[in-house]
């Protein structure tokens, strides 16, 4: 009997906003599988559960999984293979967690290996914990919606292509950048091409909900003035309507 495959989202960098039942799985699972970009780097995620996991009677074994950022598609496949075989071998004696910042069903590495887990072990049952994705965690640090009544919001990779970033932009009142939000800049012409305008929302926010989080909000048309350091855990919202009023009265006014 095959044990179970868990994806676990364990939200955007405050532990409070861990899910109950993610702390349940977290405290339950045989081996908890903490995904790494690089071996010799730290990984985020697996330091927002250290508290949980320190709370266990049994210490849960921890695997870490290399996962590179490349776009070489045959090597991350192999590697994808590989760690599959991994899990598949863990889950014959337990349950299997693996660790994904924000949600797991969103630009996460655990999308990729849970379809080759399901493809090639199709005994082992799956299960998905979500997360608190680091979307919605910018909006509430930004204190900006979203999306309301008819509004349209889109997600874009900041690596995607400029025609199609235009055309996303085009058909959309809100635009939220992920991967990289801190090129925000380079996207300005582009913006202004398809219908937002100097006076439209803009907000960046970096490491949100982590203490050393900054959040600059202010117009569109002011990016090119701000001082914006480069850093992988950036969200940027655009919103095509103008700084909302409380922000007017309270913001920073793009300073950090
Ligand atoms: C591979 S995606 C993972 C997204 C994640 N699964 C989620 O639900 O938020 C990585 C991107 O998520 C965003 N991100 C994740 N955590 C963040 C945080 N605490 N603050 C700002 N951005 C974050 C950044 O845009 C980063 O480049």
């Amino acid at each position: 009997m095959a044990g179970t495959f868990i994806g676990i989202g364990v939200g955007p960098g405050d532990p409070e906003l861990i899910t109950i039942k993610a702390v349940k799985a977290l405290k339950a699972a045989d081996v908890i599988c903490v995904p790494k970009s690089h071996a010799n780097r730290p990984s985020m995620a697996l330091s927002m559960v250290k508290q949980i996991l320190a709370e266990r009677e049994k210490p849960a074994e921890i695997l870490e999984l290399v996962f590179p950022m490349t776009k070489d598609d045959l090597n991350n496949r192999k590697l994808w293979v590989e760690n599959a075989a991994i899990v598949a071998e863990k889950a014959k004696k337990g349950n299997v967690a693996f660790i994904t910042l924000g949600d797991p069903m969103l630009y996460s590495t655990f999308l990729y290996l849970y379809e080759c887990v399901k493809e090639t072990y199709p005994k082992i049952e799956l299960e998905i914990i979500p997360g608190v994705t680091s979307v919605t965690a910018a909006a509430a640090s930004s204190k900006l919606p979203l999306a309301e009544k008819e509004e349209v919001v889109s997600i874009i990779p900041s690596d995607l292509d400029p025609a199609r970033i235009e055309e996303t932009a085009k058909h959309a009142d809100n635009l939220v950048f992920m991967k990289c939000a801190f090129h925000i800049k380079e996207f300005l012409p582009i913006l202004l091409k398809a219908g937002f305008t100097e006076n439209s929302t803009i907000a960046l926010v970096k490491r949100c909900t982590l203490p050393e989080e900054k959040v600059l909000v202010g117009k569109l048309g002011d990016v090119d003035s701000w001082d914006i350091t480069e850093d992988y855990f950036s969200v940027a919202i655009v919103k095509k309507s103008p700084v909302p009023i409380h922000w007017k009265q309270n913001g920073n006014g793009g300073k950090q």
